[in-house]
């Protein structure tokens, strides 16, 4: 790919995370009986579960760097990766984004299962702002970094959650975005193809670039970030030096720091 200017310089933000609020509100499916539907309709009461998923969060991220995002399962990390990325609108504040936004979320999402792989690339470049000949360019870089094979043209409901990943993956690290989202996807997969999307998220790092990685492999992110946000039910707890947050989550958490569960927290 040839080097294009940048206008992102190192302490640009790149997404700003103003008072966001989330929440869901869910019907409950509670197989009604024939009285009881009868009894809601007239009262015209509808059952719902309604979940606070973030709370007034306020979050800068930088040009240059590498924020790693960590908390407990059902902190509100996807969600708050979802609103970055445009899929779900906040219910409270403000998201802004400067740049182009390519999200792993966002292409999975993208992605048709019906189709192949090969279409899905062209579907999701598209979708990253490439234009048609710079896919064609890009394919078969695509395409050998995924290991995909012959699967490549067979359809993506083929796929297993791995497979799936892993060219997600590949579309995001090749078509290099200014701000790249990975939530939990590094994670995927076996461990050759782990440690050779992290060679490439550190490839990727730069002044010009902003990474945001949703992770549970604490070695992982101390490596590679030199930022992380520690969110705790739907709330930013800590965030900074990558060392003193994780450190503070893993005392939290009382694991300590043993390297053999670090990487299974
Ligand atoms: N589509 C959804 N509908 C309703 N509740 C959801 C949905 N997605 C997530 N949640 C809830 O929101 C909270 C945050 O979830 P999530 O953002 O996925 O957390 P994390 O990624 O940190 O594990 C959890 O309580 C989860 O059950
Ligand atoms: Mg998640």
């Amino acid at each position: 790919m040839p080097s294009v200017s940048n206008s992102h310089k190192s302490g640009d933000i790149a997404v700003s995370v103003r008072d966001l609020s989330l929440t869901y509100t869910t019907a409950i499916d509670r197989k009604p009986t024939l009285k009881s539907r009868a009894k809601s309709l007239g009262r015209g009461t509808k059952q719902t579960r309604v979940v606070n998923a973030l709370s007034h969060v306020n979050l800068d991220v930088e040009y240059g760097h590498v924020l790693g995002v960590i908390g407990a399962n059902g902190a509100g990390k996807s969600t708050m990766m979802r609103v970055i990325a445009g899929i779900l609108p906040p219910t409270e504040g403000r998201v802004e984004v400067f740049g182009k936004v390519s999200t792993l979320l966002a292409l999975g999402v993208g992605f048709n299962p019906a189709m192949s792989g090969r279409k899905n690339v062209y579907l999701g470049g598209l979708a990253a702002g490439m234009s048609r000949g710079e896919i064609d360019d890009h394919f078969e870089e695509i395409a050998d970094f995924s290991e995909l094979g012959d699967a490549i043209d067979a359809p993506m409901r083929t796929y297993s959650s791995g497979m799936y990943a892993r060219l997600a993956f590949s579309v995001a690290a090749t078509t290099r975005p200014d701000i790249l989202i990975v939530d939990e996807a590094l994670s995927t997969g076996d461990a050759k193809f782990k440690e050779k999307s992290l060679n490439r998220m550190k490839e990727l790092r730069g002044d010009d670039r902003a990474l945001i990685l949703v992770s549970h492999a604490m070695l992982t992110l101390r490596d590679i970030c030199n930022d992380v946000a520690w969110i705790h039910k739907g709330k930013l707890v800590k965030r900074g030096n990558p060392d003193e947050v994780i450190d503070a989550y893993q005392e939290f958490l009382q694991v300590g720091k043993s390297a053999a569960i670090d990487e299974d927290v």
